[in-house]
């Protein structure tokens, strides 16, 4: 079966709060993208990418791009929301792909690894796959500055991406769903009362959100560098 990959990229990232779009923010002297877009491709799992950049930004994105992958990554302009991103990189793929995995720019670690077991699941039958990580802070409810309860954490996961879908399913929560407000695309699924399997994420999948963030994946990249 072929796999397509759609990689919103179009965020401004606010809380990172640097000179440029966070997705073409260099990382060890790279774009964040070309990172996330490297770890797809090391999976070798996926056949074709669809990023999804700012609008103001197509001609950057494309020139990021190592001239290798032009044939297997193809640049479309984003929406103001990232759910309108995934949306813009769905319209954009062709016919050809039954799986389709959408992968933040912003987890520009992920080990290959993940990409593969999320692969993995789908081509074994599940209709849509998250990877996860269990929570391990206490977790609290808060209201006006009073603990109100502490959450039983035993049940509680992170989310990751890359998320992967049946094609169908995912172009089926996109064309049907009016909210806009969704952070990942699993919990358009779920609203629709579909099936979400989870596999086993990694820590080094953190999105990168804050400039301590940033830190934390230089440091990394550096380790596994030596
Ligand atoms: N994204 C997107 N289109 C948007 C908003 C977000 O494609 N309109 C993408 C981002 O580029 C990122 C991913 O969705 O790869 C996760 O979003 P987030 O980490 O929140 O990135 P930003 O929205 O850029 O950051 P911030 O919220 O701090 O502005
Ligand atoms: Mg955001």
């Amino acid at each position: 079966m072929s796999t397509a990959a759609i990689v919103p990229a179009a965020g401004s990232g606010v809380r990172l709060g640097a000179d440029r779009p966070k997705a073409l923010v260099p990382l060890a002297g790279e774009p964040l993208v070309v990172h996330a877009l490297r770890a797809l491709r090391t999976s070798e799992v996926v056949d074709r990418i669809v990023v999804v950049a700012p609008p103001t930004e197509l001609d950057e994105m494309q020139a990021a791009l190592p001239n290798p992958w032009h044939g297997w990554v193809h640049v479309v302009a984003g929406g103001a929301v990232r759910q309108a991103s995934v949306a813009a990189g769905l319209e954009a793929l062709s016919d050809d792909h039954e799986l389709v995995l959408v992968h933040d720019a912003a987890r520009a670690l992920v080990p290959p690894a993940v990409v593969t077991r999320v692969v993995d699941a789908l081509l074994a039958g599940a209709p849509a796959v998250i990877p996860v990580v269990p929570v391990s802070d206490t977790v609290k409810r808060v209201r006006d500055g009073r603990v109100l309860d502490t959450v039983d954490r035993a049940s509680l996961y992170a989310v990751q991406t890359p998320q992967g879908f049946r094609r169908d399913v995912l172009a089926t929560v996109h064309a049907t769903t009016t909210e806009s407000d969704a952070t990942d695309d699993a919990g358009l699924v779920e609203r629709a009362g579909g099936e979400v399997c989870v596999v086993d994420g990694d820590a080094e999948a953190f999105k990168i959100t804050s400039p301590l963030d940033l830190r934390l994946a230089e440091a990394l990249l550096s380790s596994r560098r030596h």
